[in-house]
């Protein structure tokens, strides 16, 4: 089905980019509990940030993201220090983006259709983030969670991704491979596609089902061919 050009909202830490990437470096640190850590620290830090939103107690995400850490060494009882500890930081910073992102996007781009960034991380950190990853020129922008102090997937935050970009819920979508994140656009009234990145991840059987599903980014043009 062919459609006009739409304003398309990306996540940013998990769908463009892998958070998975510090893994190696955990590693070298630790050995064979690096997977637990990367994988305590991704659910924390989400956590936190919900919870802030609910406490109405927001601070910036690179906060959780510390927090989280700190959290996850003390419960597996791994000891990094001070310096360790901002080197994985600094390295979240700089973090790669899957294989699919930049032919994915760039598909996109030429279809027409208005590409954003939008993310719980600062427009700061983000744009720094795109930037690395070298996939920034595909951006008509950077939206970030900051302006309203709150977190996804509260309906402020989509909200303002409509305000912000001159969109109407009836003419955006937000790709994620979060699901929490697609189950919030769509409890907004955005459309939402949910990029299943591993054939294991599930979907919070919610019977809140997302507009469509792909696998990887480089997918969605077969859906969002426009006519113009
Ligand atoms: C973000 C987190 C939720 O980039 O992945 O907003």
């Amino acid at each position: 089905m062919k459609m006009k050009p739409q304003t398309l909202a990306f996540d940013v830490y998990g769908t463009m980019i892998n958070t998975t990437g510090v893994q190696r470096s955990i590693e070298k640190l630790i050995g064979e509990k690096a997977p637990l850590l990367v994988e305590m620290w991704r659910n924390k830090q989400l956590e936190y940030s919900f919870r802030r939103g609910l406490m109405n107690n927001y601070v910036d995400f690179s906060q959780c993201t510390r927090e989280a850490l700190d959290f996850s060494c003390e419960t597996l009882q791994i000891h990094l220090t001070n310096t360790q500890k901002q080197g994985l930081m600094d390295e979240y910073r700089t973090l790669p983006a899957f294989a699919d992102v930049r032919t994915g996007l760039e598909k996109l781009q030429n279809a027409e259709h208005r590409l954003f960034a939008f993310s719980n991380g600062s427009k700061k950190a983000v744009t720094e983030l795109l930037v690395h990853a070298e996939v920034i020129q595909f951006f008509d922008g950077v939206v970030s969670v900051e302006n309203v102090k709150m977190f996804k997937p509260s309906p402020l935050v989509y909200a303002h991704f409509n305000q912000t970009t001159g969109s109407t819920p009836a003419n955006s979508w937000l790709i994620s491979s979060n699901p929490f994140d697609v189950l919030g656009a769509i409890n907004y009234g955005m459309h939402s596609a949910w990029v299943q990145r591993s054939s294991t991840s599930v979907f919070d059987p919610w019977g809140i089902v997302p507009t469509f599903k792909v696998s990887n980014l480089d997918e969605l043009s077969v859906h969002f061919s426009t006519s113009k």
